[in-house]
C-alpha cells in the first residue's frame, strides 16, 4: 500500500489568506488543505476527501498524472470522511472527469445534495455507500467518530457525520488509519487503531485554547470537534508499535516533528 499526503492543512490552508497570526506571518507555513491519496497496487488510486486545492495537488503528484488514454486517470474514486467544505469543495473541481465515483455515508450524502445535483450535469457521477473492498487490493473499514455537522447542514439529522477509515493491504497486511477529524479518543477508536502500521491523526490544534490565544477568535478545540494533539499524544503512546502523525493542521498550529508536510509518503509497502 502507498499513502501520499496531498495536503496537510485544515480549512483555509496555511498561511490563510486573511490571517495575520504569528504562524501565518512567519513565512514558513506552506500547507494546502487536507486530502490524502491511497493505492494498493501503485496504479489505482483513491482520494480520501477532495479539498479546495485538489487541482494543484494532483498536478504536482507524478503518481496521479493522466494517461496513457487521452482522458485516463489513475484516480479511481473519492472516499469522503466528512461533508465539511474543506473536504468536499474539490469535488466540483473534478467535474472534467469522464466518470466520478464518490463514496460517502448517508448523512454526508444527504448534506451534499446540492453538489450532487450540480456535478451530475458535468460528469457520469456514481455516488455510493462506503465499500468494504477497493480496487487495487485494499480492504476498507469505517468507524463513525463524530456527529458534528457542517455549519451549512446544521438543520439536518443523521448520525454518521464524521468517519475514520482503516485501509488494509490484502497482500502485505499493512494498514493505515485516517482520522484527521477526531473529537474524542473512545474505546472504539482505540480498538480501531490497534495494530495499525501508520495513523494520520487530527492535528488541527496543538492545545485546547490555541485558536483564541493565537487569533482572539472564540472556540475551543473540543467545541469545534477536534481533540487537541496534547491529548491524543497521551493515547497514542499506549500503541508503541504504531506510528502516529498529524494532518489537517490549522494555520495557528506551529509544526512539530510528528506533523506531516504536503507530499509526505506515509507508507510505501
Ligand atoms: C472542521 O474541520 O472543523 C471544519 O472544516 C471547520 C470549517 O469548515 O470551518
Ligand atoms: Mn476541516
Ligand atoms: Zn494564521
Amino acid at each position: 500500500m502507498r499513502v501520499i499526503v496531498l495536503g496537510s492543512a485544515a480549512g483555509g490552508g496555511a498561511p490563510q489568506w486573511n490571517c495575520a497570526c504569528a504562524v501565518c506571518l512567519d513565512g514558513r507555513a506552506d500547507r494546502t488543505q487536507d486530502t490524502v491519496a491511497v493505492s494498493g497496487d501503485g496504479t489505482v488510486w483513491y482520494l480520501i476527501n477532495a479539498g479546495p486545492d485538489i487541482r494543484s495537488q494532483i498536478l504536482r503528484t507524478p503518481d496521479l498524472a493522466p494517461g496513457p488514454g487521452l482522458r485516463q486517470t489513475p484516480v479511481r474514486g473519492v472516499l469522503l470522511t466528512t461533508a465539511e467544505l474543506d473536504h468536499t469543495l474539490g469535488l466540483l473541481s473534478l467535474r472534467e472527469a469522464v466518470r466520478l465515483e464518490v463514496y460517502a455515508t448517508a448523512a454526508v450524502t444527504e448534506a451534499l445534495a446540492p453538489v450532487r445535483s450540480m456535478l451530475g450535469h458535468y460528469t457520469d457521477l456514481r455516488w455510493r455507500a462506503m465499500p468494504v473492498r477497493l480496487d487495487g487490493g485494499l480492504d476498507l473499514d469505517r468507524l463513525t467518530v463524530g456527529r458534528k455537522r457542517p455549519r451549512y447542514a446544521a438543520d439536518l439529522d443523521g448520525a454518521d457525520w464524521v468517519s475514520a477509515l482503516r485501509l488494509t493491504d490484502r497482500r502485505t497486511g499493512s494498514s493505515f488509519v485516517y482520522a484527521t477529524c477526531l473529537p474524542a479518543w473512545t474505546a472504539e477508536f482505540d480498538a480501531f487503531v490497534a495494530g495499525a502500521d501508520q495513523v494520520l491523526l487530527d492535528g488541527t490544534f496543538a492545545t485546547e485554547d490555541e485558536l483564541t490565544r493565537a487569533t482572539g477568535r472564540p472556540g475551543s478545540a473540543s467545541s469545534m470537534g477536534h481533540l487537541p494533539m496534547a491529548s491524543s499524544r497521551v493515547h497514542a503512546a499506549r500503541h508503541p508499535g504504531t506510528r502516529f502523525r498529524y494532518g489537517h493542521v490549522n494555520n495557528t498550529n506551529p509544526s512539530t516533528a510528528d506533523v506531516v508536510a504536503d507530499g509526505s509518503e506515509l507508507l510505501t509497502s
